[in-house]
């Protein structure tokens, strides 16, 4: 018997929905479509899984249970009353559910959640009156309801916590960037994977741990913990363990790729150190202390430098004069290319590289922009 096919959403950051388009047209999944705050595909429970273990920029992956008009609160009743919940969800198990509305009668979205959760609940009661709870942090079951012109659009999160928490992190340093909006600039970059990578603003390593896994064919998914699938009441263990197998044996660590880093703070490079070796990509990673306006890689390298700069008040040095070095540094890298990410169009003009593509992109709420450039 065929799978059962599903339409999905993999949602990503505002600014993002290019690149996780391309990411999910090689997955070669049906019906790809670009859309504000993500990327809609059709697939089945299998290919769900691979987007999860896979995709680099998405931060959850949505699937769609129901789609109805919902002008009142008796037809959103009806509505979660039409889905099978104890697909997912168990009488003793855990629930959150999240909603938004907009330009919609029931515009309340915190009432609507509640309503719907409380549906569901009615629902899922087991024969001896036992009901799910209602758990915000690592629930068994997430559900998504999306009111749109009095349109509910009812989803399941196949992902459970945000996709950014690969499982690797162990310290935030001073302002991290979410992993997978450095896989979106090193994405941005067109990097070929083999010139060396290099980040001299480097922080917890951020860019070049992710750098390293996209090289190294390291499925992002593979170290996390746990998908919000794995603890569905219909979840088939087994055949989920076949495509994590399948994934890891795609993984194939580069030898001669260089990953260089440099941060001011001795402390950042001991905890960038500590994620490259956590991941396997210890033996590739140079790091070593120093100001990134003065860093000196070899020429001839033509090397692919990523950064997150410092750009917000939160570390409150001189911002301006430094993006000004700093692209004068870089325009001395003939051969080199960039992708740097920050905190506006004056900073990034600040950086004077010629005719570059600039993505705007939003980070943390905070409106920014990625500046990808070759150096001549
Ligand atoms: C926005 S944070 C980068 C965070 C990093 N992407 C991460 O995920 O951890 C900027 C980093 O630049 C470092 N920094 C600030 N000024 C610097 C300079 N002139 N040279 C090198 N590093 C600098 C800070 O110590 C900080 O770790």
């Amino acid at each position: 018997m065929a799978a059962p096919r599903y339409t999905f959403f993999a949602t990503c950051a505002p600014g993002v929905e290019p690149i996780l388009h391309q990411e999910i047209a090689a997955l070669k999944f049906g019906k790809v479509e670009r859309q504000v705050g993500g990327v809609r595909f059709e697939g089945t429970m299998g290919d769900a899984w691979r987007a999860n273990l896979w995709l680099r920029t998405a931060v959850r992956v949505l699937r769609r249970e129901a789609r109805f008009a919902a002008p009142s609160e008796a037809a959103l009743d009806a509505g979660v009353a039409e889905v099978d919940w104890g697909r997912f969800l168990q009488p003793d198990g855990t629930l959150w559910v999240d909603a938004q509305t907009k330009d919609s009668g029931l515009d309340h979205s915190q009432f609507i959640a509640q309503r719907v959760k409380d549906g569901i609940v009615d629902q899922v009661r087991g024969a001896d009156g036992t009901r799910p709870t209602v758990e915000r942090e690592g629930a068994d079951v997430r559900v998504h309801v999306h009111l749109f012109k009095d349109r509910a659009t009812l989803s399941v999160d196949t992902s459970g916590e945000s996709l950014h928490k690969r499982g690797w992190r162990r310290a935030q340093g001073r302002a991290p960037l979410a992993e997978t909006l450095a896989a979106a600039v090193i994405l941005m970059s067109g990097w070929n994977k083999k010139s060396p990578l290099i980040d001299p603003f480097c922080g917890t390593g951020t860019l070049l741990v992710e750098g390293g896994m996209i090289a190294a064919n390291l499925a992002p998914g593979l170290t996390r913990k746990r998908f919000g699938f794995e603890t569905w009441a219909d979840h088939n263990e087994k055949a989920w363990q076949r495509a994590r197998a399948e994934a890891q044996a795609a993984m194939a660590v580069p030898t001669k790729l260089r990953l260089v880093g440099s941060d001011l703070e001795q402390n950042r490079l001991n905890e960038a150190a500590e994620h490259l070796e956590l991941m396997g990509l210890g033996k590739l990673a140079q790091l070593e202390r120093g100001d990134a306006t003065a860093f000196a890689p070899r020429p001839g390298w033509n090397a692919t430098v990523v950064a997150n700069m410092p750009y917000g008040e939160r570390i409150g040095d001189d911002v301006e004069a430094l993006h000004d070095r700093f692209g004068a540094r870089l325009r001395e890298l003939p051969g080199y290319s960039t992708s740097i990410l920050t905190g506006s169009s004056r900073l990034a003009g600040l950086l004077r590289l010629s005719r570059p593509t600039r993505h705007r992109l939003l980070n943390g709420g905070i409106d920014c922009e990625v500046v990808v450039a070759s150096i001549t």
